[in-house]
């Protein structure tokens, strides 16, 4: 019997690995990744983050054990998050020359000079009432919290930051993080603006482990709202404009369709940060045997790039780099 006549078969294609290898169109490299971490206070100190297995809260010279296994398996950087002492209404610590994250660039840096360190520049890890800036009526104060980042961002350029990356939303951020750098001497420094962020409930998990739940409402007064896809470009434009050197969607997954959008409009690289909430699900999962987590995070983290991102800020990024 005549077989039937197609022309077309896309399945020639996908006929064995060596072809399917050939025609991939996307790839994850280890460069490609970025490892957020939680600084405390202290010496020898690695506290499990409950809510995300895998992760932990560390002192300074177990982060720099850390690091370094980042830097051995190629990643592309770490992210510092810090979570100070004490926190008071304006987030000193966020400030001070000796505060937490200041600390752990310096040392991290002296340790391991190649790795390339991002700081996360926001006050919610900070501040006693755990918003991302001071409190002014029953919101944040917007332009009291610029003069602040402009701090925040020199005693992290002092340190010997690779780049910042305020997280915050507040407007004008980056400019007023570049006038300030600039005027420390900092001109080179480049700045990774967290430029659409939303306020999410893929955020529960990162509260534990960074400590910045707010005391009172919410952040929904200065995170996008998630049902928003224009307000992004205007976003990211308006970031664009004040000198962003790269752009961040966040979170990833419930987002791929913002960072297509960003990808196809501006011509910045551009990150995701698949958030605590997407790693908790998968972990959680695999926990129980319910999904193959090594398949389920690389086709994750593949489809990132595929939507169009260059960098990905996961906490899978140490397991990634192993299995790539
Ligand atoms: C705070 C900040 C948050 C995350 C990164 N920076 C949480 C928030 O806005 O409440 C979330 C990261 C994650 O969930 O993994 N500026
Ligand atoms: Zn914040």
């Amino acid at each position: 019997m005549a077989k039937n006549r197609l022309i077309h078969r896309p399945r020639r294609l996908r006929k064995n690995p060596a072809i399917r290898r050939m025609v991939r169109e996307n790839h994850l490299r280890c460069e490609d990744l970025i490892l957020p971490l939680f600084i405390v206070p202290g010496k020898n100190i690695k506290k499990p983050v409950i809510s995300m297995p895998g992760v932990d809260q560390l002192s300074i010279d177990k982060a720099i054990e850390v690091a370094s296994q980042a830097e051995k398996l190629g990643l592309g950087g770490i992210i510092l998050f810090g979570i100070p002492d004490s926190k008071d209404a304006t987030g000193s610590d966020a400030r001070d020359s000796d505060g937490i994250v200041q600390k752990a660039i310096r040392e991290i840096k002296t340790a391991l000079p190649d790795l390339f360190v991002i700081a996360d520049t926001c006050f919610c890890e900070y501040t006693d009432h755990g918003h991302c800036g001071p409190i002014k009526g029953n919101s944040v104060d917007n332009d009291a919290t610029l003069t602040l980042l402009g701090e925040a961002a020199v005693a992290q350029a002092q340190a010997g930051v690779d780049m910042v990356a305020p997280s915050g939303m507040m407007d004008g951020m980056i400019e007023a993080i570049r006038r300030a750098l600039d005027e420390a001497g900092y001109e080179e420094i480049p700045i990774l603006s967290y430029a659409v962020k939303y306020s999410s409930a893929y955020y529960g998990p990162f509260r534990e482990a960074a400590e910045n739940t707010p005391s009172f409402g919410d952040r929904r007064a200065y995170q996008m709202d998630s049902a928003n896809r224009l307000e992004a470009l205007r976003e990211a434009a308006l970031d664009l404009e004040q000198g962003a050197d790269m752009l961040m969607v966040k979170p990833g997954l419930a987002f791929m369709d913002i960072v297509r959008d960003l990808k196809n409009n501006y011509d910045l690289p551009l990150a995701v940060y698949n958030v605590s909430g997407e790693y908790a699900m998968v972990k959680a999962a695999a926990n129980q045997g319910w999904i193959d987590e090594k398949g389920v995070v690389l086709e994750t983290l593949t489809g990132f790039k595929r939507a169009g991102a260059d960098l990905i800020l996961t906490y899978h990024a140490l397991d990634a780099a192993r299995w790539i």
